[in-house]
């Protein structure tokens, strides 16, 4: 009885091992065999003129119900904190090039990616998985129940790790880490515009609930939440 009990345990304890291992091997795809999952190379070419996804450009809310691919979301991340120089300048820019932002998504509907949470990882363009499952109504549920955090394909939010800035310019750097984060959303805004994506910013939300939930360190600070989805 005892050696059953021994087994099953053991049993248990290698699917789980394994099951944490492996991911999307509903696709096949773009998975290493660990928690580090490669995203497809982004395109440098679009079908739309830069200002026409500024003139088109609005907050959307509300979405079909048809999953973002994983190209859309890798666009996406790129947008927003991809690296685009050999010395390792960004989309985006960054006082004293010093990239306070770490960058996480909430995946509820991405083709090709288990729901869950993840990093992205800048430097190789990649995902890591931080946590399994649909959190998108966890998510929600710390921005007030705003509905299109639920709704929404995936939610990317930014995280700032302040004392990358602030140990260089003070208080001011707070300020600096802010415009950041804007910078990066709007890049954000203006990709998923010319992906045929709706995008929602949302400011409205407890930052040390989102913080337990997505497991961030104890130097990261949620600032922003962007609501992806197909429109
Ligand atoms: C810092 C910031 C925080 C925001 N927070 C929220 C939010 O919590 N919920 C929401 O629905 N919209 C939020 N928005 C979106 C604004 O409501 C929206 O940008 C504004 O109504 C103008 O509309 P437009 O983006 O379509 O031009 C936020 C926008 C910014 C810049």
């Amino acid at each position: 009885m005892i050696r059953i009990t021994i087994c099953t345990a053991l049993v248990l304890i290698l699917v789980l091992i394994t099951g944490t291992c492996i991911d999307g091997d509903e696709t096949g795809q773009n998975t290493r065999q660990e928690d580090e999952i490669m995203l497809p190379e982004p395109r440098t070419t679009g079908e739309i003129s830069i200002e026409e996804a500024m003139r088109n450009r609005r907050s959307v809310r509300q979405y079909t119900e048809e999953a973002i691919t994983l190209n859309n979301l890798s666009q996406l991340l790129w947008a927003a904190q991809g690296i685009t120089s050999e010395e390792g300048f960004r989309t985006t820019p960054s006082a004293g090039a010093l990239y306070p932002l770490e960058v996480y998504v909430v995946a509820g509907d991405v083709d090709g990616l288990s729901d869950g949470v993840y990093r992205y990882r800048a430097e190789g363009h990649t995902l890591q998985r931080i946590r399994d499952g649909d959190l998108r109504g966890n998510l929600s549920e710390c921005a007030l129940k705003q509905t299109q955090v639920t709704d929404a394909a995936a939610n990317i939010v930014f995280a700032a790790v302040f004392n990358r800035t602030t140990a260089k310019y003070g208080e001011r750097g707070a300020q600096y880490v802010h415009i950041e984060a804007g910078h990066a959303a709007q890049n954000v805004y203006l990709q998923a515009e010319a992906l045929g994506i709706g995008v929602c910013a949302v400011g409205a939300f407890y930052g040390q609930e989102v913080s337990e939930l997505l497991a961030l360190s104890g130097d990261e600070t949620p600032i922003y939440i962007l609501t992806v989805g197909k429109v």
